[in-house]
């Protein structure tokens, strides 16, 4: 870029600054009722991409679409319509940019200015300053072709166009095909920037100066971003453990550059990996260590598609300024369903009359089976699970009791119980749903066991270290237990290939299931919504709700400011340095949010727009800065 020299932008139409190519949509417009309707549409498409690539003569090209498009004037005002709903994002975002330099932006198009002209127009761009063709019509209104005096008709017609503009500064084209590409190869314009949002062409592609996959890039390249900080393809995802697709889909919408890894990475590799890496998504097997973070020089935030976060050191992610999300209640409903139903098929022994009925036994009787209306269910551990049990159980009839350790609200009918000993003596059914504090290793054990009724039915689906496993096989057998639905065990098999050894097996009337409570296939796709969600929110507002790991701030939208979100570590003093600052520098403060753990503080100011840009530096470097970053 030449310093001090007037800059132009040169910006193509169809598949840049609309998503589509309008005669396309033209046609699904005139040719609706056509019978031959989807065979003219496809032709239509066919020619357009061979004119692109750079290998059809335009004229003939517009010349075949024309004949065989139908239209008329009166389906104009409709393809405008149509047009408007799919300008590209990107652009649509950037509406600021348009305004400040109508003047010097240029729509030069092989389209028609009949549909260009007022769809740039919402756009603050003059009819002027749209070159591009026209359409003739016949007497009855009916399009029957477009002016071939103008150079816009004809091969390398956008280099003659620009030519004949005489700008006199430096030029920026952008634009999805090679017509575009062909004004830099002219030596007419000092940048090409092919516009990848919508299509993406190897040929215009490769030419190219710069890859931009929206407008925001092209922007950012030049300096003149306002919508947004951080063009979005910018931040490099990497997800492992086959993630869930629509995880995938959900970053890759957002606009992210997304990296996938069906298997999981070693330590080494990841420290490789992780370098350029702004997002991190795993499940269960990756471990997420020290070292790992030490070499992620752009980690933001670490996705865990899962519920546990144990494989992941979140003391150093702290220190690092890196926030983690994990799932926490996506499979809340999957393991209630799963409850309910064993607590049915306990009380009538299902599984081991199916069992006999295999063996060719036939035992029918009504010994030792009940209803489930009117029992009471005593619930350990009143949490997500819990108390979603807690609904669901009652309202098929069960009465419902429940203790825990922190005060919670008894949700519908459900009676709190001052102690544990309480619910043990009063419940026929007991279910365990704490989480999984070290505290709780073996909190059912022997003593549990006597206080509980005789012919008790036993749940355990939260955590296997919680109960006293040869405890709960003792009294199985001597029948204080009538049934035992176990899903969680203190050791569990590292896969599917291993053996699953447990004293449980082989127990009369004894459900034993692989860890699957959470294991659905709706709890999966729950998981690639949510995780990503919170993500998108923490990079766009700074929000953290959710996180495992940093202080929890909910913020609002932010409007007409920019936001300042600086993480620190927790020492006194930081939060005066920052406003300090601020205030050298005069600096109206609109909204100001701090939240502290024992580690890092976390402090988001939301200042007017104008501000001396000298008070960023200042504010990164505030002694004791983890991360710092700017949102507008
Ligand atoms: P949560 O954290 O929302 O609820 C746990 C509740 O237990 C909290 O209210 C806590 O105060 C209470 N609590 C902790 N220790 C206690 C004690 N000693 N006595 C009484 N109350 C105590 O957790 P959420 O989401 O409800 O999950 C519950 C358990 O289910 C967790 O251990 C989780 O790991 C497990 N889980 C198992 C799945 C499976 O596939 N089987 C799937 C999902 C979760």
């Amino acid at each position: 870029m030449s310093k001090g020299n007037k800059k132009y932008f040169i910006i193509d139409f169809d598949s840049t600054f609309t998503q589509v190519e309008a005669l396309d949509i033209l046609g699904e417009i005139s040719l609706k009722d056509s019978p031959e309707r989807a065979s003219r549409l496809q032709q239509i498409k066919d020619i357009t991409d061979k004119g692109m690539n750079g290998s059809f003569s335009f004229r003939e090209s517009l010349e075949q679409r024309i004949s065989i498009l139908n239209a008329h004037k009166n389906h104009l005002p409709k393809l405008v319509e149509e047009l408007k709903k799919v300008v590209s994002t990107s652009f649509k975002r950037n509406a600021d940019f348009f305004e400040k330099y109508a003047d010097r932006i240029y729509i030069i198009s092989n389209g028609f200015k009949d549909f260009i002209v007022p769809i740039v127009g919402d756009y603050y761009i003059k009819p002027e300053n749209v070159c591009a063709n026209e359409f003739e019509f016949d007497t009855d209104g009916n399009i029957v072709g477009f002016d071939k005096e103008n150079v816009l008709s004809s091969n390398n017609g956008k280099v003659e166009q620009l030519k004949s503009l005489e700008l006199k500064g430096d030029i920026y084209v952008i634009g999805d095909g090679y017509t575009d590409y062909e004004i830099k190869a002219a030596g007419l314009a000092n940048k090409f920037y092919a516009f990848t949002e919508n299509v993406e062409r190897a040929n215009v592609t490769e030419n190219a100066d710069h890859i931009t996959p929206s407008f925001d890039e092209f922007l950012y390249l030049n300096k003149l971003n306002t919508a947004i900080s951080y063009p979005k393809n910018r931040i490099n995802v990497l997800l492992l453990e086959s993630v869930h697709s629509k995880a995938i889909e959900n970053l890759k919408k957002e606009g992210y550059n997304v990296e996938v890894y069906p298997a999981g990475l070693d330590e080494d590799e990841l420290v490789k990996k992780i370098k350029n890496v702004s997002i991190l998504g795993i499940r269960s097997k990756t471990q997420v260590t020290k070292r790992v973070l030490d070499n992620a020089n752009r980690l933001i935030s670490i996705g865990a598609f899962c519920i546990g976060t144990n494989q992941i050191d979140l003391e150093a992610c702290l220190e690092k300024g890196v926030a983690v999300f994990n799932a926490p209640f996506s499979n809340t409903r999957s393991v209630v369903e799963m409850a309910i139903s064993e607590i049915i098929l306990l009380l009538r022994q299902l599984s081991d009359r199916s069992a006999k009925m295999h063996e060719g036994i036939w035992d029918k009787s009504a010994k030792g089976s009940f209803e489930i209306r009117g029992k009471k269910l005593g619930i350990i551990g009143y949490g997500n699970i819990g108390a979603q049990l807690s609904v669901l159980a009652e309202s098929i009839g069960l009465q419902v009791l429940y203790f825990d350790i922190e005060e919670k609200l008894a949700l519908g009918n459900a009676t709190k119980c001052e102690s544990l000993e309480e619910l043990l003596g009063e419940s026929d059914i007991i279910s365990l749903h704490v989480d999984g504090r070290k505290e709780n290793a073996n909190i059912i054990g022997e003593k549990e066991f006597k206080q509980m009724k005789d012919g008790v039915i036993f749940l355990n689906l939260s955590r296997g270290h919680v109960v006293d496993i040869d405890a709960l096989k003792n009294n199985i057998l001597n029948s204080k237990i009538a049934g035992a639905g176990i899903d969680v065990f203190p050791e569990e098999p590292k896969s599917n290939d291993d053996e699953f050894v447990s004293p449980l097996r082989g127990l009369p009337n004894v459900l034993l299931t692989p860890h699957i409570g959470g294991s659905t296939l709706e709890a999966q796709e729950n998981i690639a919504t949510f995780v990503p969600n919170k993500i998108m929110e923490y990079i766009n507002t700074g929000s953290t709700t959710n996180s495992v790991n940093f202080p929890n701030l909910q913020l609002p939208t932010l409007q007409n400011a920019h936001r300042l979100i600086h993480i620190h570590l927790n020492m006194p003093g930081i939060l005066a340095k920052i406003n300090q600052v601020l205030a050298d520098h005069q600096i109206n403060i609109v909204g100001q949010y701090l939240k502290t753990n024992e580690v890092i503080g976390y402090v988001i100011t939301d200042i007017d727009k104008e501000y001396d840009k000298d008070v960023i530096k200042a504010l990164r470097s505030i002694e004791h800065t983890i991360k710092f970053r700017v949102l507008y």
